[in-house]
């Protein structure tokens, strides 16, 4: 984790009241994985000294740029469209603990909702970059919202549902799933609450669609992993991102706390963002 001073290179309204800006930040660009998170101070000027999380849209090791994607819903997050290239502020990272991929895994599967997209958009670069297949299933409420291809690398399926049926799939992404459940070694998520349990429900039923519960011996089975731990979820055939329930994001405010199966209480920005679907108590509760 390091702090460092991080210039704005490039700043655009990639969709309605959603932004992308590239900040020249190696030291950040260097250390960072998919799934992790910058905690990034706002200016004097809007009156805010919280911090703001946001995740690690993408990083270029080679240009040393990391980039960040968010959606203005108030003083803070506007006061970072005011700035202009070359403006520097401060930013903390790499925060949380990323996505696992079994290496064994081939194929890859990645749903996003809304701004979830900057949750798993960063695995799908390094996915590619280890020579595995991606597919990436992105809901939106309208054809509007939709995230832009060009922003996207050139070797993944892209698959997009909208609410209104005004582009691809009239319905929810999760109703895409059953599409790919089978040709999917694993499975990535970030998004709205609702789509992730929706997601880990249909996780719990996989293995038995699919009558793939005989043939062969469940990855680590026999041995316990620590909860949140790397092992833990690079086992889990669907790994959620739950980086929007956030709130200070160095695990002092307890407002992001999440109780697990083994009940055990994980901090959002501390144990996770990323945890193996099979941790979290999706009925039981979340923060308690
Ligand atoms: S957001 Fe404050 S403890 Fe995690």
């Amino acid at each position: 984790m390091r702090l460092v001073g991080a210039e704005l290179i490039e700043s655009r309204e990639i969709l309605p009241g959603q932004w992308l800006q590239s900040y020249h930040a190696p030291a950040l660009a260097t250390g960072s994985r998919a799934g992790q998170f910058v905690h990034v101070r706002t200016g004097d000027l809007s009156g805010l000294v919280l911090r703001r999380p946001f995740s690690i849209n993408t990083a270029d090791q080679a240009t040393g740029t990391i980039t960040i994607h968010f959606r203005t819903i108030g003083r803070g997050t506007e006061w970072f469209t005011h700035l202009r290239p070359g403006d520097t502020i401060d930013m903390l990272g790499p925060l949380g603990r990323p996505f696992e991929v079994d290496a064994r895994s081939r194929h890859l599967l990645l749903v996003a909702g809304g701004l979830g997209m900057a949750g798993v958009r960063y695995l799908a670069d390094e996915a590619i970059r280890d020579g595995r297949q991606v597919t990436l299933l992105f809901g939106a409420a309208s054809a509007r919202d939709v995230y832009p291809t060009s922003l996207l690398p050139d070797e993944i399926e892209y698959v997009v549902a909208t609410d209104d049926g005004t582009m691809g799939h009239h319905g929810f992404v999760t109703e895409l799933v059953a599409d790919y459940e089978g040709w999917a070694d694993q499975a990535f998520a970030c998004g709205p609450e609702p789509m992730l349990r929706a997601l880990a429900r249909l996780a719990v039923g996989r293995r038995g669609r699919l009558g793939v519960a005989k043939l062969g011996r469940k990855r680590g089975a026999g041995k316990a992993d620590a909860p949140s731990s790397p092992a833990a979820r690079r086992k889990a055939f669907l790994q959620v991102s739950m980086e929007q329930r956030m709130g200070c994001a160095v695990g002092a405010c307890l407002g992001c706390v999440v109780m697990t199966t083994s009940g055990t209480p994980q901090r959002v920005c501390r144990e996770g963002p990323v945890f193996g679907s099979e941790e979290i108590d999706w009925e039981g509760g979340w923060a308690r």
